[in-house]
C-alpha cells in the first residue's frame, strides 16, 4: 500500500482527519503536523513532520483569503520536496483566483495564470472542487501539474431531493448557468437562469425571467460562488418581487466575505447551504454539505500508480484531462 501522510495547512485540520478516516483501511494514511508560526513582522516559519521514507506527502488546505495562505503553503510544499516526499500533491477543495481569467482592463494582472504558475511549480498535483471555469475550460490549460475537479452537483442535488418539494432550480447569473443545469438535470426540475451586469464589488444589477410559468414551486438559488453575496441578493430581491416562496440559497464555495450572509438573510433568504469547501462557513444557520468521501477517492486516485488520469472518477468527480470538462 501507498505510505501517505496528509499535512493540514492551519484551519484545515479537521478536514484532513476526516478524508483520513475517508481513506480507511483503503490506503496506508497518517495526519501529520504542519506547524505555522507568524513572527510580529509579519513573517511565517513552517515547520512539518518529515514523510515517511518513501512516502508521498499531500497538503490540504482551502484557498479561499488566499493571500496569507499562499506563502506558508509553498514553503511547506517546497521543505516536504526537501525532506524525501516522493510527491507533493495540494487537496484544495476551494482554488483561488479563478475569476480573474483575463485582462478585462489595460494592465490588469491575468491572476489565474499567475497563480497556477506559482502552485504549478511546487506540487505535482492538485485536486479541487468545481473550478471556477468560465473562459479558461479546463485546469490543464493553465496548470503545468496533474489535476483533478471533483464536482458537488450529484451532493447538491441529493440534497435538494432530500429536503425540497417542487423545486425550481435558479441561475442567478449567466457564469452559474452551467451549474444550474447540470443540478436541475439531476433532480428532473425546470431551471431559469437571471441575466446579471456587474457594475461594482458590491454593485449588481440583473433581470429575471417571467415566473408565471413554474407557479407553486420552489427557488432554489444555485451558484459556485458566493463571495459578497450580492449576486443572490439581487436574484433574491426579483423573487420576491415576483411573489415567489422563499427562496433557498445553494452553493458549492461559501466564501461569505463581510457582510454577505446578513445580506442574503435579509433579502429572504429561506435558507444557506453550502458544501464543505472554505473556511469559515460554520456560522449559525449554514447548512453543509460534506465532501470527505470524494475528496478521499480523489486522493486514492491521484496518488495509486503515481497518475491519476487513468483511474476511474469517483462519484460526481470527473478529471480534468485536455478536452475534457472540468
Ligand atoms: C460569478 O461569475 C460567480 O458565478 C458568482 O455569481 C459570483 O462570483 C458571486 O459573487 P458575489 O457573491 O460577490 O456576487
Amino acid at each position: 500500500m501507498t505510505a501517505l501522510t496528509l499535512y493540514p495547512m492551519p484551519g484545515n485540520e479537521a478536514r484532513a482527519a476526516a478524508i483520513a478516516r475517508a481513506l480507511g483501511g483503503r490506503v496506508e494514511v497518517q495526519v501529520a503536523a504542519c506547524n505555522v508560526h507568524r513572527f510580529p513582522d509579519g513573517e511565517n516559519l513552517v515547520q512539518v513532520q518529515a514523510p515517511a521514507p518513501g512516502g508521498q506527502a499531500v497538503l490540504v488546505c482551502t484557498l479561499n483569503a488566499p493571500d496569507s495562505k499562499t506563502v506558508p503553503l509553498l514553503m511547506a510544499a517546497s521543505t516536504l520536496r526537501d525532506l524525501g516526499a516522493t510527491q507533493v500533491g495540494l487537496v484544495t477543495p476551494y482554488l483561488a483566483y479563478l475569476r480573474q481569467d483575463r485582462r478585462f482592463m489595460p494592465g490588469e494582472a491575468v491572476s489565474a495564470r499567475v497563480y497556477a504558475r506559482l502552485l504549478s511549480a511546487h506540487f505535482d498535483w492538485l485536486l479541487t472542487v468545481d473550478p471556477h471555469l468560465h473562459r479558461i475550460h479546463d485546469l490543464s490549460e493553465i496548470y503545468a501539474l496533474r489535476s483533478r475537479a471533483l464536482h458537488a452537483a450529484a451532493r447538491m442535488a441529493a440534497w435538494i431531493q432530500a429536503h425540497v418539494d417542487r423545486p425550481l432550480i435558479v441561475g442567478p447569473d449567466g457564469e452559474s448557468a452551467q451549474w444550474a443545469a447540470d443540478v436541475a438535470a439531476r433532480v428532473g426540475a425546470p431551471v431559469v437562469v437571471v441575466s446579471k451586469t456587474r457594475l461594482g464589488d458590491e454593485d449588481v444589477r440583473s433581470t429575471i425571467p417571467d415566473l408565471h410559468l413554474h407557479l407553486g414551486r420552489t427557488p432554489v438559488l444555485i451558484d459556485d460562488i458566493v463571495s459578497s453575496g450580492r449576486t443572490l441578493v439581487a436574484a433574491l430581491n426579483h423573487l420576491r418581487e415576483q411573489h415567489a416562496p422563499p427562496a433557498i440559497c445553494l452553493a458549492v464555495h461559501g466564501l461569505f466575505a463581510d457582510n454577505a450572509l446578513a445580506a442574503i438573510r435579509a433579502a429572504g433568504a429561506a435558507r444557506v447551504v453550502c458544501a464543505d469547501t472554505a473556511d469559515g462557513i460554520d456560522a449559525p444557520g449554514v447548512e453543509i454539505i460534506p465532501l470527505d468521501e470524494d475528496l478521499a477517492q480523489g486522493v486514492l486516485e491521484m496518488t495509486s500508480r503515481g497518475c491519476s488520469q487513468s483511474a476511474p472518477a469517483a462519484a460526481g468527480a470527473s478529471s480534468t484531462i485536455p478536452g475534457e470538462r472540468a
